[in-house]
């Protein structure tokens, strides 16, 4: 396995960027910002990946397979942050650490968004700065390689 590879999970949702609610999400679209990122690990030589589903179960499949391949995890599982305990559980079952991201503040959104389940089992949270979000997710998998 590469020293740092990183694999980018995007959940439900995600792949409606660019016209989903721009006010609130921006108008990039989700090419847009994994082209981002891509140009951000290439420049700090990290390999990346990414995956997007609407599905649960698939989101989950992808967590439990990823120590595999991957030396970290950045993930944003959309609404699936506030309700899902059985991504929560694939999290704290694997060994490699996952950054949790949110494009939106959810801290300044509707009661239901402040509660993250994912949140206590992420290395942490990065929320609110659009899609620097994901950026700012990568420099800690940057740093973490620059320390090996
Ligand atoms: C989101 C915030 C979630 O509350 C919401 O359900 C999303 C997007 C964000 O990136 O800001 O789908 O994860």
């Amino acid at each position: 396995m590469d020293k740092a590879s990183v694999l980018v999970i995007n959940g439900p949702n995600l792949n409606m960027l660019g016209t989903r609610e721009p006010d609130r999400y921006g108008d990039m679209t989700l090419d847009d910002i994994c082209r981002k990122i891509k140009v951000h690990a290439e420049q700090n030589e990290i390999r990346v990946e990414f995956f997007q589903s609407n599905m649960e179960g698939e989101l989950i499949n992808r967590i439990q397979e990823a120590p595999a391949r991957f030396s970290g995890i950045i993930m944003n599982a959309g609404a699936y942050s506030h309700t899902s305990i059985a991504m929560r559980d694939a999290v704290s079952g694997i060994p490699i650490p996952v950054v949790e991201v949110h494009i939106s503040n959810v801290y300044n959104r509707e009661g239901f968004r402040h509660h993250s389940y994912l949140a206590p089992v992420c290395a942490g949270s990065i929320v609110g700065f659009g899609y620097l979000s994901y950026i700012l997710a990568l420099e800690y998998f940057i740093s973490l390689a620059r320390r090996h």
